[in-house]
């Protein structure tokens, strides 16, 4: 008799390493990444497994026709691309490698933080362009400053201990840190949002994109912030309404703002791309050798054990 030969489908770039360990395993390994969403209705019948990044979107729909799929793996750690509930009414389990990346982001944020603070991309502009304007650039130090940390996740908790390393003072709001984990942070937590805004020099957020999270920071809370306060965005865009922070920033309100995750992904369009001070980067938080690594031998490891049988840790 044939044997069953096992189809894995990868829609979304991860590391060659993640990829020799299925076909080490014998599965025939698909690449596919720039199957429109029509295109992976239309295949998704014929996989066994699948494996993604953040760009594919596992709609109900996109499962429902996975009629052979026994289990999807997400190489990063939000699953707001995949629908999780109706995977689950399937029967299938969604894993994910939930700690692969959280370094990367971290340090993502800080460097966002600090090439705003120093307005960085725009100094270097302009030594590009032939100029040496030493007088148009006075930044500001972290050091001292106050830094709100909304969301104390894992992530948000790796920001406090790089901040705190720069001298600054930490707050928080997260409405699921318990005081423990905040303290252990040295993060002062507070339980209402609007206290926290009017105590911080630079705010982040690290929290994930829900209904809740929506326009959490939206012109309400703008104004409440200090003059000349900076926002730095690594989590997932909609989560500041980038209208009302360019608003504020045209106001000389915001002194700068560093966003590695805008509203309209993948498409650059927001009104945050006409100011200079706006540090901009295209969803890089988790874009390092490192963490690719990381995400894709781990997933792929994940993965091959589902399809074994095997107990994975899902989501
Ligand atoms: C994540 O949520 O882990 C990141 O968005 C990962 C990615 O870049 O795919």
């Amino acid at each position: 008799a044939r044997e069953y030969a096992v189809k894995i489908l990868i829609t979304d770039k991860i590391v060659d390493e993640g990829i020799a360990i299925l076909e080490k395993k014998g599965y025939t390994v698909d690449t596919r990444y720039d199957l429109t969403p029509d295109e992976l209705l239309a295949v998704a019948p014929d996989y066994d497994a699948f494996i993604v990044r953040s760009a594919t979107q596992m709609t109900a729909e996109v499962i429902a026709a996975a009629k052979n799929c026994k289990i999807i793996g997400r190489a990063g750690v939000t699953c707001d691309n995949i629908d999780v509930d109706a995977a689950t009414a399937c029967g299938i389990p969604v894993c994910n490698v939930p700690t692969s990346n959280i370094v990367s982001a971290a340090e993502h944020t800080m460097a966002l933080m600090l090439a705003a603070a120093r307005e960085v991309p725009a100094a270097n502009a302009s030594v590009h362009e032939g100029a040496w304007r030493r007088d148009a650039f006075m930044g500001h130090e972290l050091f001292e400053k106050t830094l709100a940390i909304f969301g104390l996740g894992r992530i948000g908790g790796l920001v406090a201990e790089r901040a705190r390393a720069f001298g600054m003072r930490v707050v928080g709001y997260d409405p699921y840190c318990s005081p423990s984990r905040a303290s252990q942070l040295g993060v002062a937590l507070y339980d209402d949002m609007s206290e926290v805004l009017p105590l911080a020099d630079f705010i982040t957020v690290h929290v994930p994109r829900t209904e809740e999270t929506y326009h959490m920071f939206a012109a309400e809370q703008f104004a409440m912030m200090k003059d000349g306060v900076v926002l730095v965005n690594t989590a997932r865009g909609g989560i500041i309404d980038e209208a009302a922070m360019a608003d504020f920033m045209a106001a000389g309100r915001v002194f700068a703002c560093g966003v590695d995750m805008l509203e309209s992904e993948p498409a650059a369009d927001t009104p945050l791309a006409e100011f200079d001070r706006a540090v901009l980067t295209p969803h890089l938080g988790a874009n390092t050798e490192e963490a690719q690594m990381r995400a894709g031998v781990n997933i792929a490891r994940y993965v091959a054990n589902g399809l074994e049988g095997l107990v994975v840790p899902t989501v």
